[in-house]
């Protein structure tokens, strides 16, 4: 608050009492009242030619160890220096085995205490890893009730943000642990996937897609549909390329946006229609493939991506832990 506006409001509190009666109107000055949008949000200044800005990060949470704090920082000090609306988090949020409460200390071990920048307390959109899983999933949809900025409505969740023009965004942040069958089998996962009712997700998903009107329309789930990582043939791959390739295929979705490989990869099916990119290094990373076909970049380098988007063109960084960018491309609704 400015020394003026301060005193401004500590006169109107003590004469208050005395000037009750009075009509309001005799109070007002001359003068227009006049409110500083500057005043208000510092950050109105950063501006570009785009509409929307977000960041994405992966598979973090691990009481700041093995770079967490170190990517945090960066994504702090890119979120100051340029627009952002808000943050996601592809999934594996809580390492090694999610949060049992929503009173859980690592809340304030893995996150608030990690990711401190003011730049990083406007929303974050979370979806749920495989890790997230080995505790209580729905514990990180119930702490979006204690935070301002952890927005987890749901498992898995919709949300449409505006560009210029009516253009539009729509995003759909899933839940990929259950669509992998082999979870309900497992000691850890399976208590956690089973009554998940994968194909009401699919049919949630398909009508969703069909149904907007959209610009863009992204999808955002933990698990890859194709990686450059050590799980390019792995049955959780495979698995959610089955039931999920088809719906963005039919749709024509121009981008799927993924975590648990713990790098940073732009993929690209040459006869399919979406790009995908894995974001999964925001504290351990394990290593890449180098000459896939479909490897348009894959680097094991600590990092977030930051996105910007507009009617008819979305652009990617890919930023490591030193703040340096890395990959830097393209993407047009139309893939
Ligand atoms: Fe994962």
């Amino acid at each position: 608050m400015k020394r003026r506006d301060f005193m401004k409001s500590t006169l109107g509190g003590a004469l208050g009492a005395s000037l009750s009666g009075v009509p309001l109107a005799a109070l007002a000055g001359t003068a227009t009242t006049h409110i500083e949008s500057e005043d208000i949000n510092s950050r109105s200044s950063l501006k570009d030619d785009y509409d929307l800005h977000f960041l994405a990060v992966g598979d973090w949470g691990r009481n700041g160890a093995d770079h967490q704090v170190q990517v945090a920082q960066q994504m702090g000090r890119w979120a100051s220096e340029n627009p952002n609306d808000f943050i996601i988090s592809t999934g594996d949020n809580f390492y090694p085995s999610g949060v049992v409460s929503e009173h859980d200390p690592l809340w304030h071990y893995s996150f608030e205490n990690i990711y401190t920048d003011f730049s990083l307390q406007w929303d974050w959109y979370p979806i749920l890893g495989n890790h997230d899983y080995k505790s209580d999933p729905d514990a990180q949809v119930r702490y979006s009730n204690i935070s301002r900025r952890w927005k987890m409505p749901a498992r898995y969740y919709s949300k449409t943000f505006k560009l210029r023009e009516g253009a539009e965004v729509l995003m759909a942040f899933i839940d990929t642990n259950p669509l992998i069958p082999e979870f309900y089998q497992n000691k850890e996962y399976g208590p956690h996937v089973t009554g998940q009712q994968p194909e009401k997700q699919l049919v949630w998903l398909d009508n969703l897609l069909a149904t907007s009107n959209a610009t863009w329309k992204i999808v955002v789930g933990h698990h890859p549909i194709y990686t450059a990582g050590p799980r390019t043939e792995n049955y959780d791959t495979l698995a959610v390329r089955k039931v999920l390739e088809p719906i963005l295929e039919k749709h024509k979705i121009p981008l799927y946006l993924s975590g648990h490989e713990h790098s940073m990869q732009h993929l690209k099916v040459a006869n399919k229609s979406f790009h995908q990119l894995i974001s999964g290094s925001g504290s351990e990373i394990t290593p890449v493939k180098q000459g896939l076909p479909y490897s348009k970049f894959e680097a094991s380098t600590y990092g977030f991506m930051y996105f910007a988007v507009k009617a008819d063109l979305l652009r990617v960084l890919c930023i490591d832990h030193e703040g340096k960018i890395v990959y830097n491309t393209t993407i047009t609704p139309q893939a």
